[in-house]
């Protein structure tokens, strides 16, 4: 039985995407057979792993339609364990339309139960925003992973999801755990981001990952040609810290065994279609 983990915080570019990407393709590469789903209208994890437009069938939009079940919208990726559901949401309409079915927070709940069996892990790439599609996945999520951006006054963000949290445990999901707080784009030895990290550590101590995201250019480059960090630079030090977080994680589960990946060489850049 897949085990849920929705990545969500109701904040803008703090790393949800990129941690989603990553954490996936490197589960996928510790043998864990991993289901990525886009529930963001603006498509940026099926885009960084390569899907656009063209080459999408389906995804969270005809699932919020009932016109497909969840295992009929699966896309295979370069990485074998690795499978991605876009959210194929690709004009204003249908962005529109999908907000107003999300209204329903049970949709994406019942809708994993076709893939349940099919994966060990489930991530769910959450909208900036809590309204209608972060609900649904914080009511389907056996834990959230809240990602932080380093140096930012975050810790506000973090005490109102977290009663958030709290309201969705009493209304719709008692089970839901706190996966771990991620601490993103890492710079050390900034004054802001000491102070950020301590704040933060005071506060939140036991739930705050060990490991740490740095700010590290191939992440965001690897996105722009479709791939996760690991099929662009391996030895990057964003490719390997997102390795650290999928053993850290998998390590958690007495069912499974993380596996140290091979490096492999650095694959030949080429722009997608
Ligand atoms: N660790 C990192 N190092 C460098 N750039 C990053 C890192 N994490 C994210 N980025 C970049 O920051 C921007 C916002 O990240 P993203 O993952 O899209 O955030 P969100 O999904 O929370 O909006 C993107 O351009 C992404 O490439
Ligand atoms: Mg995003």
């Amino acid at each position: 039985m897949a085990k849920v983990i929705a990545i969500a915080i109701p904040k803008g570019g703090v790393g949800k995407t990129t941690t989603a990407i990553n954490l996936a393709a490197s589960l996928a590469f510790c043998d864990q057979r991993t289901l990525l789903i886009d529930l963001d209208t603006s498509g940026a994890s099926g885009l960084g792993l390569g899907f656009t437009e063209a080459n999408t069938k389906s995804g969270m939009f005809e699932v919020f339609n009932f016109i497909s079940g969840l295992n009929h919208t699966v896309h295979k990726t370069e990485i074998p364990n690795l499978h991605v559901v876009p959210a194929n949401v690709h004009t204003l309409l249908r962005e529109e339309r999908l907000m107003k079915l999300a209204d329903n927070r049970l949709i994406l709940k019942n809708a994993l139960r076709s893939v349940e069996n099919d994966y060990d892990y489930v991530l769910i790439d959450c909208p900036p925003f809590l309204r209608g599609l972060t609900t649904n996945a914080l009511t389907a999520a056996d834990s959230v992973l809240v990602p932080v951006k380093s140096g930012h006054f975050a810790l506000d963000a973090v005490d109102k999801f977290f009663k958030y949290i709290d309201w969705i445990r009493e209304v719709a999901n008692k089970m839901i755990l706190i996966e771990g707080i991620l601490l993103t784009m890492y710079e050390q030895s900034t004054k802001v981001t000491e102070i950020t990290t301590r704040e933060l550590q005071a506060k939140y101590r036991k739930y705050v990952f060990e490991s740490i995201i740095p700010r590290n250019a191939p992440l965001s480059e690897a996105s722009f040609y479709g791939k996760p960090a690991l099929l662009y630079d391996i030895n990057s030090l964003g490719a390997q810290a997102y390795l650290d977080l999928a053993r850290e994680i998998s390590g958690r589960s007495s069912t499974t065994k993380p596996v140290m990946p091979k490096a492999a060489e650095p694959i030949a850049l080429s722009r997608q279609a």
